[in-house]
């Protein structure tokens, strides 16, 4: 124990100081990841509770009844008897009604369908390796890596995959869902708090499962409307024409800035305002022009398996590079 004390106290500051943003579920934000929360304090009282009570009786009669020296004696014979039968069957009855009636009824609950309610946000959530696109279907807006949402709305999601099985999860908040190719899932999450929250990928999806992370930001109602209007502005395009026709050729062909470019990779419209780059380099501790500059030049260095090319494969100088970041970083959304 003395020996394996020091490794315990390292695994839990090594585990405390690996979320910025709390990625407990002990801790909720929001009314979804209360009631969950809930549910979990239930089922857990109840099964302590059973631990409790059987390993007392158990050990009274291990001490109580134990075999004498000297008796020789059979002990008394219960087998059938009706009074003991009732009781161990009514009282595991009764505890699964306890725990059943309150689960059933949020389970039933939290899948309430608010994807025709008109006051909901709809947001489509599309899983990608190893990245997060949100589309505002009523907004007509996409992004990538940051939900922004308001905090007086409910929101309404539609899960899907556009490779493998992932799975959306904003552990404060609540959840999970899984995001399969092919098929649409629903879910519904509050966020009556302002802040920052972090999502994960909850379903290993490939080498960099464990950095698909994404932040879902919760902001006032009046900040979300400069936000989506933001969004909606006309495109911002890099001031210098040989860069902007560089960042059209090799960059805008699978993202996109505003209403230019594509749709196979993140929409980086306003990434500058971003806590992250790639959901995983932040950019409070390194600039953005640096997390930009650094990840355009290699992102397999950060995410193994991404599928965006290096600099040099996507022909890009690094003046070039370092213009496209200096441009990217300035390019910031006021909300
Ligand atoms: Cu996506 Cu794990």
């Amino acid at each position: 124990m003395k020996r394996l004390l020091p490794l315990l106290t390292g695994l839990v500051l090594l585990l405390s100081a690996c979320g910025r943003e709390d990625l407990s579920t002990l801790n909720p934000q929001g009314p979804v990841a209360e009631k969950q929360l809930d549910l979990m304090k239930l089922s857990i009282g109840i099964m302590a509770l059973v631990v409790v009570v059987v390993f007392a009786i158990c050990i009274y009669v291990l001490i109580r009844f134990r075999r004498r020296s000297g008796d020789k004696s059979i002990p008394k014979q219960v087998e059938g008897n009706h009074t003991l039968e009732i009781i161990w069957t009514v009282i595991p009855l009764v505890l699964l009604l306890i725990l059943g009636v309150p689960t059933i009824k949020d389970v039933f609950g939290l899948a309430k369908d608010y994807s025709k309610d008109k006051n909901a946000v709809q947001v489509r959530v599309t899983a990608h390796q190893y990245w997060w696109e949100f589309e505002y279907t009523g907004y007509g807006i996409k992004t990538a890596q940051e939900l922004v949402v308001p905090t007086d709305k409910t929101i309404s999601f539609e899960l899907v995959g556009a490779d493998v099985k992932h799975s959306f999860w904003i552990p404060a908040i609540g959840g999970k869902m899984d995001t399969n190719p092919g098929v649409t899932n629903r879910m519904y999450l509050e966020f009556p708090k302002e802040g920052v929250f972090r999502g994960k990928c909850a379903e290993l999806c490939g080498p960099s499962h464990a950095l698909m992370d994404f932040k879902a930001k919760a902001v006032s109602p009046a900040s979300f409307d400069r936000w989506v209007a933001a969004m909606k502005a006309p495109a911002v395009m890099p001031a210098d024409a040989e860069i902007a026709e560089k960042f059209t050729s090799q960059c805008l062909t699978c993202h996109a800035v505003g209403e230019n470019g594509g749709n196979s990779a993140p929409n980086l419209t306003g990434v500058g305002s971003r806590q992250t780059i790639g959901g995983i380099l932040y950019n409070d501790t390194t600039s953005v022009e640096k997390n930009i500059h650094d990840w355009v030049t290699d992102p397999q260095k950060y995410k193994s398996g991404a599928m965006m090319p290096k600099a040099v494969e996507n022909d890009l100088t690094q003046e070039q590079v370092s213009a496209i970041a200096k441009y990217l970083a300035e390019y910031k959304l006021d909300y």
